[in-house]
């Protein structure tokens, strides 16, 4: 199957920039950081999902769906970019949320849950974590038919083969700007969730025989079981796009920057998060670019990058959630 024959609605009309961080890199005293701005993707607020929207809603529409439905966290950018394609579209959007945190959805809060409001959503389904959200889609699918309509259920974070080829279409995009450029990446550092921007970038790379290390951090799983899901996902994304099958050994997950859970504060975080705002007006966000951005400090604090090195930070967005962790981020 060749990628370019793939139905897709194109949602970013450019390549997102890269561009280099010269006073982190001098702060750091460290690798040379660059950043690859996919906060600057299309529709509202941008960031990774809508990559991986572009073949899912395409498919969506293939299929007839007038309606959307998916599932997310409380401050889910998922959830939002779902609906703004939805809405772009002409479509319905369900959500099912899921409370990762206890007691963590409040119907009034800001940041992405004000926009799930705004963008339109049609309804919105709270469950406890780990409840069966197959299930809860499923139920909101079954509604939909029964009032005649068609629903189309895309899987938390957008991860699964399908939605994995947005990363894919990354990579390559990463492999000719570096060629342009004439900067040769020696390591790449992505935010590691759901597991489809990492798998879709790995199978990019790894059909590419790029031979650069792609190093994940994780949000929210320990170490070994986030490998797993990356990896899973990889082998089945491969086959769908028939790529190479990324190794085991090329999955790198590293887990020491989630902190004391999913969306919880860590002083890492915070500091990632200010030191880009402050030194390169770049707004990351506090539940994955913040603790991805922690990971990058923490690996060239300790020396792992090489002198010299040129290492690709992948900005998946989330600036959105910002605003509803004033508290833990505002200076004073
Ligand atoms: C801003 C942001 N960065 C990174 C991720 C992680 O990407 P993935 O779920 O594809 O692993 C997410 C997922 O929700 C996200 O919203």
């Amino acid at each position: 199957m060749k990628l370019s024959s793939l139905p897709r609605r194109r949602y970013t009309p450019h390549a997102t920039p890269i561009q280099k961080l010269e006073r982190l890199s001098q702060h750091l005293g460290g690798p040379q950081i660059w950043i690859k701005r996919d906060d600057l993707t299309g529709l509202a607020g941008g960031g990774n999902k809508t990559r991986k929207l572009e073949f899912l809603v395409a498919d969506a529409l293939a299929q007839g769906a007038d309606t959307l439905i998916t599932v997310g966290a409380v401050q889910s950018n998922h959830c939002r970019l779902t609906l703004a394609a939805a809405a772009h579209e002409g479509l319905k959007c369900r959500l099912v949320l899921e409370q990762r945190v206890p007691g963590s959805y409040r119907k009034t809060a800001s940041g992405n849950n004000f926009l799930f409001d705004l963008l339109g959503a049609e309804t919105i389904t709270v469950v406890d974590g780990g409840s069966d959200l197959s299930g809860a889609m499923q139920a909101e699918a079954d509604q939909v038919k029964a009032l005649g309509r068609k629903g189309y259920v895309i899987p938390g974070g957008g991860s699964n083969a399908l939605g994995a080829m947005g990363y894919v279409v990354c990579a390559r995009e990463i492999m000719a700007q570096s060629l342009d450029m004439g900067v040769a990446f020696d390591e790449i550092v992505v935010a590691s969730g759901s597991a489809g921007t990492h798998a879709g970038l790995l199978i990019g790379f790894t059909a590419a025989n790029a031979g650069v290390p792609l190093t994940g951090v994780n949000v929210r799983r320990p170490r070994a079981e986030q490998e797993g899901n990356v990896h899973k996902l990889g082998v089945e994304a491969a086959a769908f796009a028939g790529l190479p099958a990324p190794s085991r050994e090329s999955v790198v997950a590293l887990d020491q920057w989630v902190g004391p859970g999913y969306s919880l504060p860590t002083d890492e975080m915070v500091e990632a998060v200010r030191l880009f705002a402050q030194l390169e007006g770049v707004l990351l966000d506090p539940v994955y670019t913040g603790k991805a951005a922690a990971g990058l400090i923490g690996l060239a604090r300790r020396g792992h990058f090489r002198p010299g090195a040129n290492v690709l930070f992948v900005h998946t967005g989330g600036a959105p959630s910002l605003f509803a962790y004033q508290d833990v981020l505002a200076s004073a």
